[in-house]
């Protein structure tokens, strides 16, 4: 069988990391490729995870978003091989190898953490991509399930090594769309370029400033230690999956509001809309409407906060962003509230939840002096709420999608 339409997996969650990986650097990574298969890989490619600092769900409705990469990445080895089989295995705690006749591929031979890589394939071939049979070692320190785009950043790790190694010639933003329908069409998530998008365009010590609509993106400063601030992630421990659930509810709400209204996208709604589409919609969509069209306007303020006073000037604008997830589009869960609210209490000038929401991780906009009290803070707010322990942890904007080795 050839490369033929899928059918989307309909229960692949993200894939079960080890809760520390190691960090292994490319040689490290190419040294375990060549343990288990026996040759050096051709070469090690790397994909950050991310941060979202502000713009969550607009990504679909062809609005704005402005993330970050974060120094936590996936990193594939990969050999070209000259027959149809590939062969996969990942650092994923003592799994076997996987093996694929890659011409027969169908979504029962992409389960588990393989559909991301195969996936991506999948797609590659697709759009004529003349990808023949590889070995592939996988080891990624982006924890899963925590809202981080653990998944981009595999697709994207994976999609710029067969760029490279297959000569494809695709630029960053066709390799965004690679990763997409990987997503959409294999994993079933209904996803939008958000999370690819961080991860391949970012570069150090900015955030990305994109219009999903154009796609065109702008590299915006976000120099956080010269403000003497940081960026603290929350990661809960509520783990979610994009491919059930919730999700894909609000996207249906937001599609259906911009039917409603008479627009494409819920990006062509204006705050001054808002008053007259409150007597279109029913209740529930128009809050969903409402976090859509204020949170495009609290993107384009805090890209204009951060040209003028700095990060500093942008914690009110993530607080109102979480109210909204919170309140409007009801994506938030109490763990997520606590975290955001207990940071808030201790001194962190803006905090939110980050990603799709229902668990994953929160933010939080911290003095770099005040870490150690805002993490004792929620820690202990966790504790005397019963909830699990979170993990907590600074980041900062990385470097995106590259070849390492
Ligand atoms: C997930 C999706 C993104 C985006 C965010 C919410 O991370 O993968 O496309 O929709 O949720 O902003």
């Amino acid at each position: 069988m050839t490369d033929s339409p899928i059918s989307p997996v309909p229960a692949v969650h993200a894939p079960a990391a080890a809760q520390d990986p190691d960090v292994l650097g490319p040689a490290e990574v190419a040294a375990r490729f060549a343990d288990a298969f026996g040759q050096a890989p051709d070469g090690v490619w790397s994909a950050p995870g991310r941060v979202n600092l502000i713009g969550e769900h607009t990504d679909y409705n062809e609005g704005f978003v402005l993330p970050f990469a974060i120094d936590r990445s996936a990193a594939v080895a990969v050999r070209l091989r000259d027959d149809s089989t590939a062969r996969l295995l990942s650092s994923y705690g003592g799994q076997a190898v996987a093996k694929v006749d890659l011409d027969g591929l169908s979504h029962d031979s992409m389960a588990g953490w393989t559909a991301y890589p195969l996936g991506v394939v999948w797609v590659l071939r697709q759009m004529g991509v003349a990808i023949g049979g590889f070995d592939l070692f996988l080891h990624s320190t982006v924890p899963t399930g925590a809202g981080l785009s653990s998944s981009a950043a595999i697709e994207c790790a994976v999609a710029s090594a067969f760029n490279d190694l297959c000569d494809a010639g695709l630029a960053a933003n066709e390799l965004v769309l690679v990763g997409q329908r990987a997503e959409n069409e294999v994993v079933g998530a209904p996803t939008g370029i958000l999370d690819q998008s961080a991860s391949l365009l970012s570069t150090a010590g900015h955030a990305v400033f994109l219009d999903c609509r154009t796609q065109e993106s702008r590299l915006v400063p976000l120099d956080l230690a010269a403000a003497g601030l940081l960026v603290l992630v929350v990661d809960t421990k509520v783990s979610h999956a994009h491919a059930t659930g919730g999700y894909a509810a609000r996207r249906a709400s937001c599609e259906l509001g911009a039917e409603v209204l008479g627009v494409p996208a819920l990006r062509d709604v204006a705050a001054a809309d808002l008053a007259e589409a409150a007597g279109l919609l029913d209740p529930e969509t128009f809050r969903r409407v409402r976090h859509i069209v204020t949170e495009d306007q609290r993107v384009l303020d805090t890209v204009a906060a951060l040209a003028g006073a700095g990060p500093a000037a942008i914690g009110a604008l993530l607080t109102a962003s979480h109210a909204s997830m919170r309140d409007d589009f009801e994506i938030s869960c109490p763990e997520l509230d606590l975290a955001v609210d207990t940071a808030l209490a201790n001194g962190a000038l803006g905090a939110r939840m980050t990603g799709g929401g229902f668990g994953g991780s929160a933010i939080a906009l911290i003095p770099a002096a005040g870490e150690a009290v805002v993490r004792n803070a929620v820690v202990q707010a966790f504790a005397a709420a019963g909830f699990t322990a979170p993990d907590i942890f600074a980041v900062s904007p990385a470097q995106g999608a590259r070849r390492v080795l």
